[in-house]
């Protein structure tokens, strides 16, 4: 039996990613090598001045500076850039599976049309599944900052491409915007054939958490932190065995909580919430998936059988088959076997 350092054990494991954003994977570097070709203007100088520039008080901040970088998005091969350059990334990290998701009316204001953006993100994809042997699914999400009218005709927009989608979602400006404006489009959704997961309880109180459950009858809630709140609504995500997809650094760029030392992540854990760990927008909060399970590794001294357990909870929550599932967690507990 071999010793690792947890740095080396979190780098081999095999992973997946619930709760990725492909919109906030976009680097700097390709930003400004993709505004260049388009002729796009970027407020900024440089790349390092963009940098500085990710310094958010709250999720608002955040969310103005990531759909001006998006502006630029115009061709479906920029979308296929962006997708390509993600899974090239996330494939040094050993991840085997993503399920991402992509905002249409981020694009579909702009006059880019919905084909383009799901044909240029859908062929990275696949090749990412041929060549990088990363297995997929995809999410739409609808953004809550606008209109239910805008959000049902997103979901008319994407039914020609509805066997390319396998969940819609509901991210962007959380307080103010509550799940309950959108139950009906969730609903119209659920008739098409879409799984449905939410943003719920980031910055917006535990009532959105339960929303989400009640009226939009989620499969998953993204975040959810705040259901710490409200002791009933914990017993209820414990029993349905509820996912939630976690995203530490994300929690601390945009103040949702002081430090990693004060993420919840371990207390969620020994409540048997069935919490998972997830990047957001790597570009923007300075890390990727190992660098998020690394932060919250060592800013709450977890073990490795912690860490495991982590991993395998994502695997559970994942929209694997079930056969795919058992073998990814046989997988894993070799994996610690060997390495513990
Ligand atoms: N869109 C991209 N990242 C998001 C986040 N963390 N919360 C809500 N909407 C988002
Ligand atoms: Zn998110």
């Amino acid at each position: 039996m071999s010793t690792i350092s947890i740095e080396k054990f979190i780098e081999g494991i095999p992973k997946t990613e619930l709760h990725l954003h492909i919109e906030g994977t976009f680097e700097p570097e390709l930003m400004f090598k993709i505004a260049k070709r388009n002729q796009k203007k970027i407020p900024y100088s440089s790349v390092s001045e963009l940098r500085n520039a990710y310094q958010f008080k709250n999720l608002q901040e955040f969310l103005d500076i990531y759909y001006a970088g998006a502006n630029v998005l115009t061709t479906e091969k920029d979308f296929y850039d962006l997708t390509w350059a993600y899974l090239s990334k996330v494939q040094e990290q050993n991840v085997v599976h993503v399920e991402i998701f992509f905002d249409p009316q981020t694009h579909t204001d702009r006059g880019i049309s919905f084909e383009t953006v799901i044909k240029g993100i859908r062929s990275a994809l696949e090749d990412g599944k041929k060549k990088l042997g990363i297995t997929y699914k995809l999410i739409m999400s609808y953004l809550r900052h606008l209109d239910e009218a805008s959000a049902f005709k997103t979901l008319e927009q994407s039914l020609p491409y509805k066997d390319w989608i396998s969940a819609v979602g509901l991210d962007s400006s959380e307080v103010g915007n509550p799940p309950s404006k959108f139950e009906r489009v969730f609903e119209k959704s659920r008739e098409e054939g879409f799984l449905t997961v939410a943003h719920a309880g980031e910055e917006g109180p535990a009532e959105y958490i339960w929303e989400a459950l009640t009226l939009l009858k989620i499969n998953r809630i993204d975040h959810g932190n705040r259901c710490l709140d409200d002791e009933t609504l914990v017993d209820r995500l414990v029993d349905l065995q509820m996912p939630l997809t976690l995203c530490p650094l994300s929690n601390v760029e945009l103040k949702v909580v002081a430090d990693l030392k004060q993420h919840p992540i371990e207390k969620m854990m020994q409540k048997n919430l069935l919490v998972t760990v997830n990047s957001d927008d790597p570009a923007y909060f300075g890390g990727y998936i190992n660098e998020n399970y690394l932060g919250i590794a060592k800013a709450l001294n977890l073990s490795k059988e912690q860490i495991t357990t982590l991993v395998k909870n994502s695997f559970k929550a994942s929209w694997l088959s079930d056969q795919e599932k058992e073998k990814r967690i046989l997988e894993i507990d070799q994996y610690l076997k060997e390495n513990s």
